[in-house]
């Protein structure tokens, strides 16, 4: 058996699982615990309930280290560091929903365990906690990962932030010798300045999104090419060039959450987050220009068919969490318009969000006679479509790219009128070159 840290994770969803499988991937005995007992059931029999790309394998590799159960009871039992991986969604009024993080701390809090906060909280959670729960060692220590990179993002992360107050620096430095071995920058600080540290991190980059895209806009009146200024810019090594991708808005599980909590929670507190307003605003906007940008072709969307390419919030999930699609699929049908749509792994998770959506099972069956195709997830597959074919099966050729995912050219070499977020419509002498 592994003589390194025994490790508990409270709560198995998409943190808690990459955090567990990539713990037992470290060397560390895991006892992960979830109270949904159908989840748990499915990973004991190997099935990994989400799409994560690396995630089977190493569930699967690693299976002699990791334990799956429902009981809290057998994780106290093995683990004195205690990771709570649970979500922590918003309310109406934009707030976080506490609720599922008190539990865990009411379960953990007697017993002397080190609690360590891996959702996203808001700011003052930590402090809230410790004076309710004087029994336990609390550390905050915010997670980064991304959907569809989770895995690497845990193992080559940027940096590992642990957050700790006096008394507890023994549990803190437990936390930081597990991430040791990853290498990266380990940020120690307070517990309130590590969980703005995660807040602030998602709203600056929901706010770069936010600002590209209204930058991609003007490009659109003036007649600039926002990937050239995207590309332009981001070789300055104060803007760097991620994050800089125009498109349909930043939607997902994380971003639009942390940056209305943030405003949200700067607003409790008597001060009004001017800049998220905006920044939140945009995105809400930028979601209904892709509507804007087919009307421009096909006047009234009454009765036309529209394929959507892709439905997942991102490539390389099945999450479809404040997705793009969805307002976009909705919008669409209440101004008369029929819809097919094709996503690769997303469409169970899709059918029930959107039952009035045709679910197709490829890309080209989906866009068979309609009068519109939308890319609104770059799933590198569409990429590879034969566009020809595409637009010959289409009643017109129209393609509105909201992820300027295509290469312009070879689509309107392939028949289409291409349409992009922030690209010229059209080449050289301003004659359109598509169509
Ligand atoms: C985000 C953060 O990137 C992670 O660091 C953080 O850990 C996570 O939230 C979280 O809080 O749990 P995630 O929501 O998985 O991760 O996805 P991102 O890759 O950040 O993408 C978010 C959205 O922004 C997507 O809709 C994506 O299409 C959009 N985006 C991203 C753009 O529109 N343009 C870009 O240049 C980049």
């Amino acid at each position: 058996m592994s003589d390194r840290e025994p490790i508990g994770v409270v709560g198995v969803g998409w943190v808690g699982l990459v955090t567990a499988a990539c713990f037992a991937e470290l060397g560390h005995p895991v006892v992960a615990r979830d109270i949904v007992p159908e989840k748990i059931d499915a990973l004991r029999r190997g099935e990994v309930p989400i799409h994560e790309p690396g995630l089977p394998v190493l569930v699967e590799r690693n299976a002699e280290r990791l334990t799956f159960t429902t009981e809290i009871g057998e994780l106290l039992a093995a683990a004195r560091l205690v990771f709570v991986c649970v979500e922590t969604p918003p309310t109406y009024s934009g707030d976080a929903d506490l609720t599922a993080v008190m539990n865990a701390v009411q379960e953990v809090r007697d017993g002397h365990r080190a609690l360590v906060m891996k959702s996203t909280v808001p700011v003052g959670t930590g402090m809230t906690i410790r004076r309710r729960a004087p029994g336990i060692a609390y550390v905050a220590c915010p997670e980064f990962l991304r959907e569809g990179s989770a895995v690497r993002d845990f193992l080559e992360p940027d940096r590992v932030v642990i957050g700790s107050e006096p008394g507890d620096e023994e549990a803190a430095d437990s936390v930081a010798a597990v991430y040791e071995p990853l290498g990266a920058p380990i940020v120690r600080t307070d517990v309130s300045s590590a969980e703005m540290i995660k807040l602030a991190s998602n709203a600056f980059l929901a706010t770069k999104i936010s600002f590209i895209n209204e930058i991609a806009n003007v490009c659109e009146e003036v007649g600039a090419d926002v990937t050239e200024v995207a590309r332009g810019m981001g070789l300055d090594d104060r803007i760097g060039p991620k994050f800089l991708r125009a498109g349909a808005g930043y939607s997902g599980s994380c971003l639009p959450k942390d940056v209305s909590g943030l405003k949200q929670l700067a607003g409790n507190s008597g001060y009004h987050f001017q800049l998220l307003t905006s920044v939140i605003e945009v995105n809400e906007l930028q979601k209904r220009r892709l509507v804007g940008k087919l009307a421009k072709h096909l006047g009234s969307l009454v009765g036309k068919r529209i394929a959507l390419l892709g439905l997942a919030f991102k490539p390389d999930t099945d999450d479809m969490r404040e997705a793009a699609s969805l307002v976009l699929a909705t919008r669409l049908q209440s101004e008369g318009a029929t819809v097919a749509a094709y996503d690769p792994v997303a469409e169970e998770q899709a059918r029930d969000l959107l039952p009035a959506v045709e679910m197709s099972p490829s890309a080209l069956k989906a866009v068979d006679g309609a009068d519109a195709a939308v890319l609104i997830t770059e799933w590198p597959e569409f990429a590879e479509l034969d566009w020809r074919e595409a637009a010959r099966r289409m009643r017109t050729p129209l393609l509105v790219d909201g992820r300027n995912f295509l290469d312009p050219d070879a689509v309107r070499r392939a028949g289409f009128t291409y349409e992009a977020i922030g690209r010229p419509t059209s080449r050289g002498n301003g004659e359109p070159s598509g169509g």
